[in-house]
């Protein structure tokens, strides 16, 4: 299993059965590490309605005829209308996919979409379990992901539109994932962060390993 970070809240996790590419904000990113038309993807999981989340998914699903995960209102406005495969679940319920599964669970986050709800993911994939957050506060249910065992945690740590560093080391308390790292940050000058600020203070408490990722670098698990 590879976690490659495409910038921003975007992730390419690969083993050899599939590509699973999640809020892919290549285009317009000025941190992007590659261009829409260099990635690939079997499914493209897609958090929220949010320009910054759904970036290129629509174009990249055309090209690749990857299938878009979302929540069903934010797919039924968004790809259902471009003619692109959707599999739109809702929060709390498992989508079986070609690698394993993936669970919608909640994010507290506009969704972008009239009516519509924001979710995070976690992503059965190799033998792994990871969990990206999407954009989100922190909230006392995220301790019910504790019983997911989550090996890797993708948590925002930008702060104004997420949570920040520090809500994002509670966040970890109640997850108790093996490891995280940090996303949502440095993209905008609203969520300008030192991640390494959040990586000591996460290992300050030994709660778990802080990978911290550049855009484009990858991390075998
Ligand atoms: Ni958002
Ligand atoms: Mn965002």
């Amino acid at each position: 299993m590879r976690i490659e970070f495409l910038g921003h809240a975007c992730f390419l996790l690969e083993e050899p059965q599939a590509k699973v590419l999640i809020d892919p904000f290549l285009t317009g990113n000025p941190l992007a590490p590659k261009q829409a038309e260099e990635v690939d993807a079997d499914y493209i999981l897609v958090t929220h309605g949010h320009h910054d989340h759904v970036g290129d998914a629509v174009s990249i699903a055309k090209r690749t005829g990857a299938v878009i995960v979302s929540t069903v209102e934010v797919a039924g406005e968004l790809f259902k209308p471009e003619g692109v495969e959707v599999l739109a679940g809702n929060i709390g319920g498992r989508v079986r996919t070609s690698f394993g599964s993936v669970k919608l669970v909640p994010a507290q986050h506009g969704s972008g979409v009239a009516g519509g709800l924001a979710c995070g993911f976690v992503v059965e994939i190799g033998g792994k379990k990871i969990y990206h957050a999407g954009d989100t506060g922190l909230f006392a249910d995220l301790q019910l992901l504790r019983e997911e065992e989550v090996d890797v945690a993708l948590l925002p740590i930008g702060d104004f539109y997420t949570m920040g560093p520090a809500d994002a080391v509670r966040a970890v308390e109640m997850i108790r994932p093996k490891a995280v790292v940090p996303m949502h940050y440095n993209t905008f000058p609203a969520i300008k962060q030192d991640p390494y600020q959040f990586k000591k203070a996460v290992e300050a408490q030994d709660l778990c390993r802080v990978m911290l990722l550049e855009p484009g670098q990858s991390w075998e698990l």
